[in-house]
């Protein structure tokens, strides 16, 4: 049930008017909703989805700040939820306690796509809580090669919304991409921890497209697929603190997919350790025309720790060899900047520069990297690409 808790301000004079309202702000006059008095069962049994749902709407529908409390226990959402905006109420926390779970046959949640779904919403937080999207057996299913298994779901994704803060947040096992922010704008994510299995497919752990203004901070990345991927559109992001591995690394793509694409501009990557993944950081294009374009980008401060591929540009990508052999690819990649890349590769070519015939990279910088293979000098390889290299750098640029 709702818990409003009102306090009242005076209505005799204007200045103390004025101050209680102002300390009725700091003190977030707000009403708390919990779940298990929605209906929701810890039990980790029963679908929770309609007390999740109708606690949404009435923490939407409130024209004072809300909180949603799901206090310990296991509460199940069956075959997903979307929380839906725009909201009347543009301040709603959402305080985990507890853990949300996916059902554990697959087939139940099929080719939803999305399990926990936040769609036009303003001033949404979370905070705690653990989210398992029990995706190990739609894995097994995928790595089986069979053609029966369903796509899965995105455990949560944030799209056409803005002032969102997610701190302190678990996904475990989710059976596609762990977070996803898509067409956002103003996202705060800090203390987030991601674990699923290092053989898992398509577990990216946070994805951002579409999106400006997205801090992802202070977080801890195990998965299967990218630590976190940024596609089409992203623009003024900033990561830092960040460790990542297993998985496949940090990766600005794979872009340049379709004809028309929103480039990728203004991200900065700083502090962050790879620890036996694929790839550090990564920029990658499908090897096709496209008007898609990455520029000014930074990454500063990495750790490599045995990286397959610690520094690459990759704008050949096509895979299968399907609609793109022979082809150039249409993605202008400038201004890039790796500053202190340090650590061991776990191949030859540390450093690797394959970028596109038609349009070479340019203004790629080199300054202050040290990357060896197995105790040695390691290699670096250049196609197509121009930079500069400032202070140590080791391997010897290839420019
Ligand atoms: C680049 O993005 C950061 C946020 O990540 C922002 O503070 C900065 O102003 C942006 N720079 C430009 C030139 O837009």
């Amino acid at each position: 049930m709702a818990n409003p808790t009102q306090k009242h301000c005076p209505h005799s004079l204007l200045i103390p008017i004025i101050i209680c309202s102002l300390l009725n702000s700091f003190t977030a006059e707000s009403a708390t909703y919990n779940v298990v008095n929605l209906g929701a069962k810890s039990n980790g049994q029963t679908d929770s989805t309609n007390a999740f749902l109708s606690v949404w709407s009435k923490a939407c529908a409130s024209t004072t700040p809300a909180l949603i409390h799901v206090p310990q226990g296991r509460f199940m959402i069956g075959s997903g939820a979307t929380f839906r905006g725009p909201c009347a109420n543009k301040a709603i926390s959402i305080k985990i306690d507890g853990t949300l779970a996916a059902p554990s046959d697959y087939h139940v949640i099929g080719n939803t796509g999305n399990w926990l779904h936040f769609d036009h919403v303003t001033g949404v937080s979370i905070s705690g809580g653990v989210l398992d999207g029990q995706g190990s057996a739609l894995w097994g299913c995928k790595n089986s090669a069979k053609s029966t298994c369903p796509t899965g779901a995105t455990t949560l994704t944030f799209s056409n919304s803005q002032n969102i803060v997610i701190n302190g947040l678990t996904s475990i096992n989710s059976q596609m991409f762990h977070i996803v922010f898509n067409g956002c704008k103003n996202v705060k994510a800090q203390g987030v921890t991601v674990v699923a299995d290092g053989n898992s497919p398509n577990t990216d752990g946070i994805h951002v497209q579409m999106s400006s203004h997205v801090t992802i901070l202070n977080s801890k990345i195990r998965t299967g697929d990218d630590c976190i991927s940024i596609g089409p559109g992203t623009t003024n992001l900033w990561i830092e603190n960040v460790a990542c591995g297993p998985g496949h690394g940090i990766s600005i793509g794979s872009l340049g997919k379709n004809l028309n694409e929103a480039g990728v501009q203004n991200v900065t990557v700083k502090t962050v350790t790879f620890t036996g993944t694929q790839n550090g950081v990564r920029i990658k294009s499908w090897g096709k025309p496209s008007n898609g374009f990455v520029r000014n980008v930074l990454f500063q401060n990495a750790i490599m720790v045995y990286v397959q591929n610690p520094v690459v540009i990759d704008q050949n990508y096509c895979p299968g060899n399907k609609n793109c052999p022979g082809q150039a690819s249409g993605v202008k990649i400038s201004g890039v900047t790796y500053q202190d890349i340090h650590g061991t590769s776990a191949t030859k070519v540390a450093l690797k520069f394959d970028c596109s015939s038609r349009y070479p990279c340019r203004g790629i910088t080199l300054k202050d990297v040290k990357l060896t293979y197995q105790n040695q000098a390691a290699q670096a390889s250049c196609n197509n690409a121009g930079g500069a290299a400032l202070g140590s750098v080791q391997p010897e640029s290839c420019f």
